[in-house]
């Protein structure tokens, strides 16, 4: 059942203090992709939610670099398009970007102008929810294309660091809550 899920997935979740900053507990979801019964669980979880409450998305839009790790694969569960929101400088051919904040750094967010139509419905997807900062950039990107964003999913939601005040209107749904 789903609590036997969250379980798992929970329990595939290690921290490591000071990185990779001094000060950062840092959450690592590596041994979720270790093994393959926790990578169902995540991905089972995250198809139920969208089956549930957004129906009719057209599109997973993942967060450079661990939102590739599962945005794919909910995708091809769900049969829709996978697209990659990349940092700066990684897409060929005519890009739109935003730059944003991270809770160890600055980096800037990019998409290939034609990889979302204007009022396609999509969900954005990371591993963990922060600052808030990567999915706010995101959203903005999204605006920016007109893309109706239906919600973000995250693994990880770090509660502490308020990410879900920055993202406003947009709802997130994690799995996991520290
Ligand atoms: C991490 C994480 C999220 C983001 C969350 O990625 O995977 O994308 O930070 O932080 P925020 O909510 O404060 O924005 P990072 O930028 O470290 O890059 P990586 O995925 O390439 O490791
Ligand atoms: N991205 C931003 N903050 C993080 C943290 N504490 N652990 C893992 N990834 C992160």
């Amino acid at each position: 059942g789903r609590e036997s899920k969250l379980q798992l997935v929970h329990r595939h979740i290690r921290a490591f203090s000071d990185f990779p900053k001094k000060g950062i507990l840092f959450r690592d979801i590596c041994p979720i992709l270790k093994d393959p019964a926790a990578l169902t669980a995540v991905i089972d979880l995250f198809e139920e939610h969208v089956r549930k409450n957004h129906q009719h998305v057209e599109l997973i839009v993942g967060l450079d670099a661990r939102g590739f790790l599962f945005g794919p694969l909910l995708a091809q569960r769900l049969d829709v398009g996978f697209v990659l929101v990349r940092k700066k400088g990684k897409l060929p051919g005519s890009t739109v970007s935003v730059a944003y904040d991270l809770e160890y750094g600055k980096a800037e967010a990019e998409i290939q102008e034609d990889a979302v139509a204007p009022g396609q419905k999509v969900l954005l997807i990371d591993d963990l929810l922060a600052t808030g900062g990567t999915l706010y950039a995101a959203c903005e990107l999204m605006k920016k294309q007109q893309a109706e964003v239906l919600g973000c999913m995250v693994v990880i939601e770090l509660k502490e660091l308020n990410g879900i005040d920055k993202l406003k209107s947009h709802s997130v749904f994690s799995l996991v809550q520290y």
